[in-house]
């Protein structure tokens, strides 16, 4: 059984090290070099077809819905399309305004998740355009689909999803870079500059797997939590929001993710003397708004762990009780450096409490039925 984990004690552990060659893997032959460019051969959806999407909307469950939520800012960003995020089973009960040019992105790492597959039989029943990004070739939501563009994670085998997850980042970053190119949205000089700094991607995430201990020591002091907050802006509570999924499967501890400027709406209320709160602050954009944020929660007693860059630690450092660092990309990427360092704290939270980590209590790998 070791050796089927590479050596490694968990499937998780080993799939969040196989991370660098997913990425990898997902790039393979979709960038052409000479030009600057992000080719997918594998699309049926024509240039036309592309030119005249209206409105996309990203429709999957669990981490897969997480991951959508990076792709509307990455589409949005990059492509300049309006992107809606559904969770897939609510999509079909909400009559969703479908038209012949609205894509639907169905995301799933197994294929077969019975709410998404519905979702997409209904988009398409509608008139949509069906792209599906998926792990598995020749599952049933990948013979469904119009399109299908392959993650290149592997076989993943822990129920806490991981590699899958990257692996649709990349899918998106790509995607999104592909629409750009299409619709002239971007221009060569700034699809070249997205395109190195993804190429970057591995080897950051190869360097933060070798410094993991600040992050299991942090989880340690966590675990004898019961309940504790994440909160980011913009692409950093996308990221929240899988990071705290991700310690709620596996370690059990109750964990809620907040946009930091949401906060004093009313979970501020909950706030007490010693709560961990983890704030993730790489947009720099409004790193100061989130940092007026970690003030109010320190001002309740809470106890602030910012995750962010070398640069920023020491001025942090001022406001927080903790600083954990990550390698440093561009904005619009850091999610697929950010989630790594959650997805180890999750995993060694749940190690340090014993639990079965792989296989965590009432959930599945996959969800057959509706
Ligand atoms: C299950 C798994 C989750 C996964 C979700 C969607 O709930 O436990 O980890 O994110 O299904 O799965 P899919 O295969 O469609 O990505």
């Amino acid at each position: 059984v070791t050796a089927e984990k590479g050596g490694y004690e968990h499937f998780m552990l080993k799939e969040i090290h196989e991370q660098p060659k997913a990425y990898r893997d997902t790039m393979l032959g979709r960038i052409d070099h000479a030009n600057h460019q992000v080719v997918l051969p594998e699309l049926k959806l024509s240039v036309e077809q592309i030119k005249n999407i209206r409105n996309v909307h990203i429709v999957a469950c669990g981490t897969a819905y997480n991951a959508g939520l990076i792709g509307r800012t990455v589409i949005e960003q990059f492509a300049r399309i309006p992107v809606e995020n559904d969770v897939a089973s609510e999509y079909r009960y909400r009559s969703p305004i479908i038209t012949p040019e609205t894509l639907v992105i169905v995301v799933s790492q197994s294929g077969e998740t019975a709410d998404t597959l519905a979702a997409l039989r209904e988009a398409r029943a509608n008139g949509a355009h069906v792209l599906a990004i998926t792990n598995v070739v020749g599952s049933s939501i990948a013979r469904d689909a119009d399109d299908v563009l392959v993650t290149l994670a592997g076989p993943e085998i822990a129920v806490a999803s991981t590699k899958a997850y990257t692996s649709q980042l990349i899918a998106f970053y790509l995607f999104g870079l592909y629409l750009a190119q299409v619709r002239g949205t971007m221009n060569k000089e700034e699809v070249a500059h997205v395109l190195a700094a993804m190429e970057a991607l591995p080897e950051q995430v190869e360097a933060m797997l070798g410094q993991a201990d600040p992050i299991k020591t942090y989880a340690e002091h966590i675990a004898k939590h019961k309940h504790l907050f994440f909160i980011g802006r913009g692409q950093d509570y996308a990221v929240v929001q899988e990071g705290s999924l991700k310690l709620k499967e596996i370690s059990y501890i109750h964990s809620e993710a907040y946009a930091a400027g949401e906060l004093k709406h009313g979970t501020l209320a909950l706030i007490e003397e010693g709560i961990p709160v983890i704030s993730l602050v790489t947009q720099e954009s409004v790193m100061e708004k989130t940092v007026s944020n970690i003030k109010e929660v320190k001002a309740r007693g809470a106890e602030v762990l910012a995750i962010s860059y070398e640069e920023h630690a020491a001025e942090l450092l001022k406001s927080v009780d903790h600083v954990i660092t990550i390698p440093k990309t561009l904005p619009i990427l850091t999610a697929a450096i950010s989630v790594v360092t959650l997805q180890l704290l999750a995993y060694y939270a749940s190690l340090a409490l014993g639990h079965d980590v792989d296989k965590p209590r009432n959930l599945a790998k996959s969800v057959t039925v509706e």
